[in-house]
Formats: C-alpha cells, structure tokens, sequence
C-alpha cells in the first residue's frame, strides 16, 4: 500500500491524529481544532437506529444462476435459462437486539436481493416456510409479545406463551420454532423459504401463484457431523457465552477460507384458476402447499461468495423490501404480505434516510434508473439535466410500462368492505399442518427433542393462567406431545425443580 496522509473528510492532510491543538502542552483545547471537532461530531453520528426486528445479522455477496427453465411460467429476466446474476443475502435473528448472541431460539431472516436487469429484485423470507399470524395487523403485538417488558426491560417467557397461546395460528410456526430449526447450527445449514404465495407472470400474460424454497447443500453435512439439524437448547446456551457472534463468524470465515456455502433455488408453482377452490386458502402464511399437491420444481442455485468490505454500508444500511418486485414477478392477497408491502420501505426512510435507494448497496445495479424522485436528505445522484422534472411530459422523458399495468392486477376479487376472518376451506384449521409436521415428519428423537425443547421453555417463568392455555395448544397439535410435554412440566414443578436459566431465550 502507498504511503497516504491522514486527510478531514474533505481531502485535506491534517496535523495529527494523536494530538489536539491546545494552549501549550497541557492547555485547553481551541475551538479553532475542526479536525477534532469533526472527528468527535461524526463518530457522535456513526449509528443509525438498529432495525426494529432482525437487529442481529449477517450477510454476504454472491451470484444466482439459473440452470433449469421455468419461462412458461415466468418472463422476469432474472428467471430466464442461463442467467446469472449477483445478489446480497443477509441472515438474522428477529427478536434481539444488535448485540445478542446468534444462537438463541427464534426464526432466522432469509432476505435476498437480486441486482436484476429489470431493477432490484427482493425476497425476504424466513428459515421456515410459515409465519406466527396472519394478519399484518397484529404484527406489532406478536414482536412486542416476544421483546422486553417495558418495567423490567427483560424478555419474558411468559408473554410469549400468553399471545401464542391466545393465537392458534401461531401453532405451525411455533411447532417449528420448538424443533430444530429453533436453533440453527450455521446460517449455511439453514433452508430459506419466501413464505408467502407470489405471483409470475410469462410473457403471453398467464398467471401463477408460486412459493420460493432455497435449500442449503451444506445441510446434509452438518447432520451428518452433529446427527441432526440445529443445536440442542444446551449447546446454544453455552455458545451464546462462549461466541456471541457465532454465526455472523461462521459464515464470514467461510466464504473468506473459500468455503462458498450454496443453496439450490427450487418454486411450487399453482396455476392461477386452482386457487379459488384449493382445500386450503392458498393465500394463509400459516400454511404450506402440500408437496404431493405442488412438487418443487427446480429453478437454479445461488452461491454466496463476496463478503462485505464494510459491514455498516453494506449489511446494516442494505434495505429490503418484498415490494422490490421486478416484471415477471408480482404479489398475492395474503393480509401479511400486503401489510409488509408498506412497512418495509417506510421504515428505511425512517431508518437510514429519505435517499436510501441512492447508497450502493440499495439501488439498482444492472438496471437504469428513470425515476421521476428527486432531491431530499442527503441525496447524492444528480437528478439529470436535460430529464423532465414531471409526468407526463413533452420532452421525452420516461413513460411507464403498460404491460406492468396487467401485473399489478393481484387477483380479481368482488366482496363487501369487511373486518373479518377469512372462509375456513376444508384443512384451514390453525393445529392441521402443525399436528402434521410432528407426527408424519418428526422422528421420535426430534419429537423427544421437542418435548425436552418446549418444557424447557415453559418451566422458564411460565406461569397460570397461561401454562395451562400451554398444555391445551400442544394437546391441539397432538394430544401425545401435549400430554407429554404436561406431565415433564408438572413432574418438574412438583420436584421444585425450576430452571436456573430464568429468562434465557433458548
Ligand atoms: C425485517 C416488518 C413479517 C422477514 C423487518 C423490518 C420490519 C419488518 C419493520 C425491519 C426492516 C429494516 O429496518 O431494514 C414486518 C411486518 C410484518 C413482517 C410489518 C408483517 C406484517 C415478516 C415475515 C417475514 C419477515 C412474514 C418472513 C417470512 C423479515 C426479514 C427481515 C425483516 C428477513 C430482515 C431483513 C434484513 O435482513 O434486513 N420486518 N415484517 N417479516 N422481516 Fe419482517
């Protein structure tokens, strides 16, 4: 490296970066010292406010390719046989806050970005393929539920199980949260799932509903090494001592050993018409589609092979969004997915500023930028000379797409304005899927896992009326785990024997 002087921020060398300018040796400071008045004010502004969900994480650059062709069902460039395309993928924990030790129990964030040809691309997605609630409405309740308590400022088991139990259809999720996957062992272990129902869109206008799926090709590694997925509730707690960041390091020294994790990038794809009179509302992120109904169907593989050059501009300032659709791709009208089509965007304007599309790891990267946006808080584009300020113009400046008019069009839906829930199908029931997922996919050593991982929970400061709702909600999903898991708790509580982890989260 060449040898460079210390510049301000302004290019300009300055004295030293050791020493303040003062009245003789030991005398007061000048205020005429800007170099330490700058030092001082911007390192008072080296934070932004954490994200309010999804604080803890990590992530990494790397390339999509798509290796199968899925373009009778979908026109989106990035989609097409053979393209490649580079990417961000950031990782998290929901409820902690920046500091918090990556292996508590709890969903990881999954969140993609896709710098497509067509514009920024995301899917922001969780380790599993359901969520807690369906409603966005309720959104602010559950996090609050699984946050600190406003007194004492300690999470609270307690409040946990108080709103699940009170929400049945938390149960699927929540039945994946007490298994396995509660816990990963490595990010690189884990699948990634968009969750919700998507929409594509070929050329000739057809329409699909599809649900993204990323399985992990290191998976099968770490079962092999530690005989199933996850960490036990034991290893993580003591992790969480040992190594805070365990995951954020794994990950990093990983791609930086060239050890370049990978994910094979598969869709369910439902055909449009089959929505209406599917068994369950196809709509519902508390559910999934049945493989048997929708096999995966293979589309391409990402590898994760870049790490950031500096964490805060790249991963704390990255800024997804599942409103980032590109044409080709469109939503659904599951109540979940509509509410977080505006809070994400909302909140990096909040967060990180107005012009946060502008900082390079937000705005397109593969794709021109013909938006009638301009100025506001720390812009730094300048907005072109010779482009009309407004639309529509005389002067030629950008027009919208009308094919992307069609696109926009979810779904054709008549119905009278209502607060309701939605018509039960034939399997919509909250405890189906999750009474499913124990008995036909759990082994009994992941059900005894379960049973062991749940008791636990409860015995941490679970208290009536809520431990008894507890004991009901797991009798719902299966009356054997439920009986299962009362008799350790009552068994526990009438030996005394309580648990010397208060209020640790795993
Ligand atoms: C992050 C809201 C549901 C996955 C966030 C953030 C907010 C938020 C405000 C912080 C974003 C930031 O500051 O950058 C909501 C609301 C939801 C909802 C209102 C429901 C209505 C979900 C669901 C999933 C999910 C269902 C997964 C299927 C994520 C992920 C992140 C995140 C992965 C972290 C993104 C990153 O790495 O920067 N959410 N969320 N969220 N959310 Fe949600």
């Amino acid at each position: 490296m060449t040898e460079s002087f210390t510049t301000n921020d302004f290019g300009i060398p300055v004295g030293s970066d050791q020493h303040s300018l003062t009245i003789g040796p030991n005398g007061p400071i000048l205020l005429q010292d800007h170099y330490l008045i700058e030092k001082l004010a911007h390192f008072n502004r080296e934070r932004v406010p954490e994200r309010v969900v999804h604080a803890k994480g990590g992530g990494a650059f790397g390339t999509l390719t798509i290796t199968n062709d899925v373009s009778k069902y979908t026109r989106a460039a990035v989609f097409q046989p053979g393209t490649q395309t580079e990417m961000l993928a950031r990782f998290s924990t929901v409820a902690g806050e920046q500091g918090s030790p990556d292996t508590w129990r709890d969903p990881r964030g999954f969140a993609l970005k896709f710098y497509t040809t067509e514009g920024n691309l995301d899917i922001v997605g969780n380790n599993t393929p359901v969520f807690f609630i369906r409603d966005a409405i309720q959104f602010p309740d559950f996090i609050h539920s699984q946050k600190r308590k406003t007194g004492s400022g300690l999470r609270d088991h307690n409040m946990q199980w108080d709103f699940w139990t009170q929400v049945p259809a938390s149960a699927h999720q929540v039945t994946y949260l007490m298994g396995d996957r509660g816990i990963p062992r490595s990010w690189r272990e884990q699948n990634g799932y968009g969750s919700h129902t998507f929409q594509w869109i070929n050329a000739e206008g057809e329409r699909y509903w599809v649900k993204y799926h990323f399985h992990s090709n290191q998976k099968q590694e770490f079962i092999e090494a530690n005989g199933h997925e996850g960490f036990s509730a034991d290893e993580a707690n003591e992790m969480a001592g040992i190594d805070a960041d365990y995951h954020r390091r794994d990950l990093y020294e990983a791609i930086e050993a060239g050890n370049y994790p990978s994910w094979d990038v598969k869709v369910q794809i439902m055909p449009y018409a089959e929505a209406a009179d599917y068994h369950i509302n196809p709509f519902d992120v508390t559910k999934i589609w049945p493989h048997s109904d929708y096999p995966l169907i293979d589309v391409g593989r990402f590898e994760l092979n870049r790490n950031p050059e500096d964490f805060f501009s790249e991963i704390e300032q990255a800024a997804f969004a599942p409103s980032n659709l590109v044409p080709g791709t469109g939503l659904s009208p599951d109540k979940m997915l509509m509410g977080r089509i505006f809070a994400y965007a909302d909140i990096h304007r909040y967060r990180i500023g107005a012009n946060y599309a502008q900082l390079p790891v937000n705005r397109p990267k593969n794709a021109a930028k013909h938006s009638y946006s301009m100025h506001g808080s720390m812009s730094y584009e300048n907005y072109p000379k010779d482009q009309a300020e407004y639309a529509p113009n005389s002067y030629g400046g950008p027009h919208a797409d009308p094919q992307r008019t069609t696109e926009d069009n979810l779904v054709d839906v008549e119905g009278a304005v209502m607060r309701s829930v939605e018509t039960l199908r034939p399997d919509d029931g909250d405890f189906n899927q999750a009474g499913e997922l124990v008995r036909n996919v759990l082994d009994d050593a992941a059900r005894d896992r379960m049973v062991g991982n749940i008791s636990g929970h409860l015995l941490n400061g679970v208290r009536e009326p809520v431990l008894s709702r507890a004991f009901q909600y797991w009798k719902n999903v299966d009356a054997e785990l439920g009986g299962r898991i009362e008799n350790v708790v009552r068994g526990a509580q009438s030996d005394e024997h309580t648990s010397d982890t208060l209020n640790a989260p795993s």
